[in-house]
This record gives C-alpha cells, sequence and structure tokens, in this order.
C-alpha cells in the first residue's frame, strides 16, 4: 500500500484493472483476483523490493563439505543463509532494482514470467526447495485479494505531515520501521469493502 500511495500511476493503472475485469458493484473474490494479471505484477514487484522474509528464514547448516560448481567450498557445519534481499536488488538480475516497476513482471509489456513459488531464484519471497513456504498459496491468494478490494474500494493519497517512509527493520519478518499513514477515500459507486 506505501508503494501504491508512492505511484499514484501504478495506483491508477491497478484500479482500472480491476475495474475492467469486475466492474463497480461487487468486491473483488479470490475467483476474480486471478484474472488481474497486472494486481500479479504489483504483488510481485512488491515482493521483490520488499521480501518479507529477506534473510534469515533461509538459515541452513550444511551437514557435510559441499563442494560447490564455481569451486567454493562450504565445510560442514556452516551455517549459511540465502540474502534474497541482495538477490533482489542486484543490478546484474533486475535493471533498475531500486525502482518500484510492475511493468517488469508484465509478459505483455515483455517482462519476466517469474514464478514467486520458488521456481525461480531471481525472485523467491517464500524460499525454494524442501522447506519452501507451505502457505505461499494462502499467502499469495491472501495478498492480491486483500490488495485488490484496498485498491478497489478506496484512493490512497499521502497525508500532509506524514512522507511515506519506505525504512525498513528486520524483525521476525521484514517490517516498515515507520508504519504507513495514507489518506483513504471511498470511491463513489463502489460497492466497497466495509
Ligand atoms: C506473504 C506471505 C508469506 C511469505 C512471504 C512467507 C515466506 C516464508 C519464507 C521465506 C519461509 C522460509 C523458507 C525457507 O526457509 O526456505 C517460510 C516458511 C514457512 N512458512 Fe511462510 N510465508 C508466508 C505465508 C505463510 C502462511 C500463510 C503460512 C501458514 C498458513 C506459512 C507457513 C510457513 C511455515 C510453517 C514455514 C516453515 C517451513 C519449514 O521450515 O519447513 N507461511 N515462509
Amino acid at each position: 500500500m506505501a508503494e501504491l500511495v508512492l505511484h499514484p500511476e501504478v495506483q491508477a493503472k491497478l484500479r482500472r484493472e480491476i475495474d475492467a475485469v469486475i466492474g463497480r458493484d461487487h468486491v473483488p473474490t479470490d475467483a476474480d483476483v486471478v484474472r488481474m494479471p497486472y494486481l500479479q505484477a504489483v504483488i510481485k514487484e512488491t515482493f521483490r523490493n520488499h521480501p518479507p522474509g529477506p534473510l534469515l528464514s533461509w538459515a541452513r547448516l550444511s551437514t557435510d563439505d559441499v563442494h560447490l560448481s564455481n569451486g567454493m567450498l562450504v565445510p560442514a557445519g556452516t551455517t549459511a543463509m540465502v540474502n534474497m534481499w541482495a538477490i533482489a536488488h542486484d543490478a546484474k538480475v533486475w535493471a533498475r532494482p531500486d525502482c518500484f516497476e510492475p511493468e517488469r513482471f508484465v509478459d505483455a509489456d515483455g517482462g519476466a514470467d517469474v514464478d514467486v513459488r520458488g521456481g525461480d531464484l531471481r525472485l523467491a519471497p517464500f524460499g525454494a526447495g524442501r522447506r519452501v513456504c507451505p502457505g505461499k498459496n494462502l499467502g499469495l491468494a491472501t495478498v492480491g485479494l486483500w490488495v485488490a478490494r484496498l485498491a478497489h474500494g478506496f484512493e490512497w493519497a499521502p497525508v500532509d505531515g506524514a512522507a511515506v517512509d519506505l525504512g525498513e527493520v528486520l524483525k521476525l519478518s521484514l517490517e516498515m520501521k515507520t508504519p504507513l499513514t495514507a489518506a483513504a477515500t471511498p470511491r463513489e459507486n463502489v460497492v466497497g469493502v466495509l
């Protein structure tokens, strides 16, 4: 939601997609959300910019010496972590990594077709492999549904004196250092979530 407040053009484009798919007379449902490719791109771009599990949840202990294909050795007994945040912000992997550009994930715009459920290590916000997040489908469905409902029912704008701060702090997961303050204005002639 913070990125949508900071990027009104993305917010407007998302709302146009939601209106085009469902109109204005009901709140988005799970069945609607899967027909919204731009919404999926907005969510992927948010996971890329702000991976909720950036580092620690990927900790692994090597039980044996592991020889990597690049010649490096990971000795037995090493605690190793994958720094997903660094991969997601690596300019060798992502063009303009610090920009919020959902279009990079839109097939029709030549964007990357990335499976964020562990099938593509360029962006694996749920981890990958045997210990991949078992709640990934529920997580994705929930985030998609709520972002769709919040963007469909309300216009989101900054509030004077409360600048949106994208600063992050790592607790159990990555959180905003300063919680978002924004004005949510119910849209006219739209059946809202409240
Ligand atoms: C947007 C939502 C979510 C994100 C971004 C997320 C992310 C993650 C990540 C990064 C891991 C670590 C994977 C690894 O170590 O390789 C993980 C593990 C896990 N997640 Fe999620 N998760 C989400 C939602 C959920 C939900 C909804 C549930 C349960 C209903 C869930 C249950 C778990 C469990 C039980 C593990 C531990 C799996 C294991 O160690 O074998 N997660 N999640």
